[in-house]
């Protein structure tokens, strides 16, 4: 079973239009059975509190050195906007396993850990 944490939660819910990717993530997620959401950050206490309610989420925080270290997810949604990607990548790169599976290149390029064969 592969453990996942999402960074970015949104707020989620009925009314937020095409927001809250985070969300479609946790949703994709919770759908397979090869994968446990085991972690969440989101600046926003709200959408995080309400996030790891929606999902079940064991490892939560504001801080995403501090979750990836106690979830040590497999896996990493990053739902945040475009100009946090490169410090939160940088940020995975405590995280044990050093798995790398990214759906955009800008982080993983600036941070020199990726190229664009590693990502998605
Ligand atoms: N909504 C979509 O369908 C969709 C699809 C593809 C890509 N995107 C991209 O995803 C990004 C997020 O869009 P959204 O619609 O989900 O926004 P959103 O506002 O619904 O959610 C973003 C969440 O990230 C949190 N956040 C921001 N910076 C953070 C940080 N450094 N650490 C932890 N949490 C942080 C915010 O508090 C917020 O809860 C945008 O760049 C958007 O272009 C969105």
């Amino acid at each position: 079973m592969y453990r996942v944490a999402v960074i970015g939660c949104g707020k989620g819910g009925e009314g937020v239009g095409a927001h809250s990717i985070g969300h479609a993530h946790g949703r994709h997620w919770s759908r397979c059975d090869y994968a446990k959401i085991v972690g969440a950050c989101d600046l926003n206490a709200e959408n995080l509190a309400s996030y790891v309610k929606n999902f079940e989420v064991e490892f939560a925080s504001d801080s995403a050195a501090d979750m990836l270290a106690r979830a040590k997810p497999d896996i990493v949604s990053i739902c945040t906007y475009a100009g946090s990607h490169a410090d939160l990548v940088e940020a995975l790169r405590e995280v044990r396993g050093q798995g790398r599976l990214l759906r955009k290149t800008d982080g993983a390029q600036r941070v020199g850990i990726g190229s664009d064969r590693d990502c998605l």
